[in-house]
Parts: C-alpha cells; sequence; structure tokens
C-alpha cells in the first residue's frame, strides 16, 4: 500500500543530488570499531575486517554488487544512501524508467526522477543500470491503446530508443526487454502475448535490442526474466523458453550481451542445485552474461520468529550464491533494494501475520543482518573472475 503512496507522491517531483563522502562511512565505523585515536585492539581490527562491505568483496572477486533505489526514498532517508554509498557500486531505478512514468501523456518523455537516480549515481562512483526500456506493465495508457494500429512498431522503437539515447554512456546495463516469457499463455515458443507482440511474435524483441545498440553502442544489453530458479511446476518451460529466446536472437546475431535473472527468491521452496547450475551453463555456453538483477528472499512461508526467519532466509540465500557464483559468466549481483525499510514484497506478497516481510541484507534500520553475513560469506568464497 505505502509503495503505491510512494510512488503517487514522487510523480513530478526531482530528488535533489546527493553526494557522499565514502570516507565518512569508513571514518564512522573505524570510530565505532574503537579505532581512531589509539592504537587498535585485535579485537577491534577483527571487526574492521569482517566489516569489510558488499561491494568490495565482490570486487575483490571481480564481481559487481548493486542494489535497485527508488528517487523518493533517497531524498527522504539519508541513511539509505549512506548504506548505499557503503555497500553498492551499482544502482537501479526500480520504477523511474518504467514506460508508464516517463510518458505519462503522449509528447515528450520525462526523465527527471530517473536523471536524478542518474546523478546520484555519478557524483558517488556508481555505475548505473537501466531497468527497463520494454515491459509488457506500465506502458502508458495511450500508448497501450496505439499497439493496436499499424504504428505499433514506430511506438515501440520510439520508446526504446528515447530511453536508452538519453542516458547514452551513463547506463552500463540495460534490460532492454522485461519477461517476454509466459507459458501459461500457450504459445508452443512460450513467448507472452504481450501488447506489442505480433508475428513473428519475437521480432519486437530483435527490433528491441537494434534499436538500443544503436542508441547506446558502450551499453551492455540484457534480457530479464523471472521464474527459471527453482523446480517448480512451469519452471522448466520457462527455461526452455527464456534459452529458446536467446538462441534465436544470437543466431540471427542479435546485439544481446546478457540474461537478467530477476532471482525474487522464496525461502521455503525446493533450490535444486543441479537444475539451476545446468541452466546459468546454457546461458554461459551461448557467450552471454548473467547479472542476477532483483535478488531479494521473501519470507512469507516462514515462522513470525525474526531470528528464525533471518537465519532460514540468510541459508537459502546462501545456497543460491554459492550455486550461482560457482558460474563464471556470472558478473553481477544487484539485491531489488538494500534494507527491509523499503521492499516491494509488503505490497506484492504482504505476510499472513501482517509482520513486515526481511528480504534484504540490511534490517530497516539499516544495521546488517544474517543475510548481509550470508552474501559476505558466499562473496569470500566465490572464484575470481576476470573483470
Ligand atoms: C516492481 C517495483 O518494485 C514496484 O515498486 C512496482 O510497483 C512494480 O514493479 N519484476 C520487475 C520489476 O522486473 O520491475 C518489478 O518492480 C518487480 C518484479
Amino acid at each position: 500500500m505505502s509503495e503505491d503512496r510512494i510512488e503517487r507522491d514522487r510523480r513530478g517531483q526531482r530528488p535533489s543530488s546527493l553526494r557522499l563522502n565514502r570516507r565518512v562511512f569508513i571514518g564512522g565505523s573505524l570510530a565505532a570499531a574503537g579505532m581512531l585515536g589509539g592504537e587498535p585492539s585485535l579485537e577491534a581490527s577483527a571487526a574492521v575486517a569482517s566489516g569489510t562491505p558488499l561491494r568490495e568483496r565482490a570486487a575483490r572477486r571481480g564481481l559487481t554488487f548493486g542494489c535497485m533505489v527508488r528517487g523518493q526514498r533517497l531524498k527522504e532517508q539519508p541513511e539509505l544512501a549512506a548504506a548505499i554509498v557503503r555497500e553498492a557500486a551499482m544502482v537501479v531505478p526500480g520504477i523511474e524508467m518504467k514506460w508508464g512514468e516517463n510518458q505519462r501523456k503522449r509528447g515528450p518523455a520525462d526523465y527527471a526522477a530517473a536523471d536524478g537516480i542518474a546523478r546520484f549515481a555519478q557524483d558517488n562512483g556508481l555505475a548505473l543500470r537501466g531497468h527497463t526500456a520494454l515491459w509488457y506493465r506500465n506502458i502508458p495508457k495511450w500508448a497501450a491503446a496505439e499497439f493496436h494500429t499499424p504504428k505499433a512498431d514506430a511506438l515501440m522503437r520510439a520508446r526504446v530508443k528515447d530511453i536508452v539515447g538519453h542516458f547514452r554512456r551513463r547506463v552500463v546495463e540495460w534490460d532492454v526487454v522485461n519477461e517476454a516469457i509466459e507459458p501459461k499463455d500457450g504459445r508452443a515458443d512460450f513467448l507472452r502475448i504481450a501488447p506489442f507482440a505480433r508475428d513473428p511474435s519475437d521480432a519486437y524483441i530483435e527490433d528491441a535490442f537494434h534499436v538500443a545498440k544503436d542508441a547506446d553502442p558502450s551499453a551492455r544489453l540484457f534480457y530479464n526474466d523471472y521464474g527459471v530458479e527453482y523446480d517448480r511446476r512451469g519452471s522448466d518451460d520457462r527455461r526452455s523458453g527464456v534459452l529458446r529466446l536467446l538462441t534465436d536472437l544470437k543466431r540471427r546475431d542479435v546485439p544481446v550481451h546478457g540474461l537478467g535473472i530477476q532471482a525474487h527468491l522464496i525461502a521455503g521452496f525446493k533450490f535444486n542445485e543441479r537444475t539451476f547450475r545446468d541452466f546459468l551453463a546454457e546461458v554461459a555456453a551461448l557467450g552471454l552474461h548473467v547479472s542476477i538483477t532483483e535478488l531479494d528472499v521473501s519470507d512469507v512461508l516462514l515462522p513470525s520468529d525474526v531470528h528464525v526467519r533471518d537465519r532460514e532466509a540468510a541459508d537459502h540465500m546462501r545456497a543460491f550464491l554459492d550455486v550461482t557464483l560457482d558460474e563464471p559468466a556470472v558478473k553481477t549481483i544487484v539485491c531489488w533494494g538494500l534494507s527491509d525499510a523499503a521492499t516491494w514484497l509488503n505490497s506484492f506478497a504482504p505476510r499472513r501475520d501482517d509482520l513486515a516481510q526481511r528480504p534484504l541484507p540490511l534490517d530497516a534500520g539499516f544495521a546488517r543482518k544474517p543475510m548481509w553475513h550470508a552474501m559476505a560469506a558466499a562473496f569470500d568464497a566465490a572464484p575470481s573472475r576476470d573483470a
């Protein structure tokens, strides 16, 4: 609920520029560990070492760690901005780059809110992901109406060209197309019957990648999707659909550089290591990179007790990351938020006991949780890869 309210309030507002100095926070943590103004004790040194932020642990292994952020929250919560600068090396806007937000009315698009996040990233030395140029959801009403007319192709191309061009050389990884697979729609190729789909049904996907490539030749271009992580009913079809789509795109020399795997995990679901490992290997064999793009662990199936929940969610995260990071094609890990203070899951999948979900590495007070430690340990244990 509150997510929706914040989305409404956010419209038309522009996050102020926030420049944060990393040394301020390092100084802060040194002070907290008792290392300022004297010789550090052994315990204090250990505390500082174990406190090495996720961004740095990831970087040591040739990985990039990042998180989703919403512009409104950056403005309202200085602690959030500080935590992001401390822990992350990359940010991605949660909604500010979605078509429906950018072009509510026909006419020039408004990128002010997304520009605010881009500025925050630039001021603080963070890389920027773009999410998303084309998605079947959050499409402006006026555009949706035109998808049934011959103008559809031109409209879709114009959208991709406009946003990717606007962020040219600022976005390092673009989710060019998001969620194009839906086996339940009944097609043999498992492609979603999207508003912009026509025959051949993946032509719009191919077009979008070519347009994106022309608009920003330096960005790495991703196809992003969900539902490929578990052995659940329908997951095999989703994996097949994604592999088939990527194989076709590669065969036709479409400029796709990677697969984004959302990884909205659910603690309590059975994670089959072998299945996921094989899937990653098949994607890698196509010559593609893999980014984990929206990582969080829902605790909706877990009991109320916070300690039990935190432990089980952390274990789930660790099991997933251990397999994921074993695959050298995986280069980027992005969480869908950083702190439990703001998660889409409280509105998307609320707990039955009405307690807030705890799906992210920092708690609502921005303190590191067992999940943070699980991620830190997984990054430390990950094989190094070429940058
Ligand atoms: C979600 C945002 O987090 C919400 O704030 C918004 O209301 C709906 O979209 N998969 C995606 C993301 O690709 O864009 C979605 O983000 C979450 C699921």
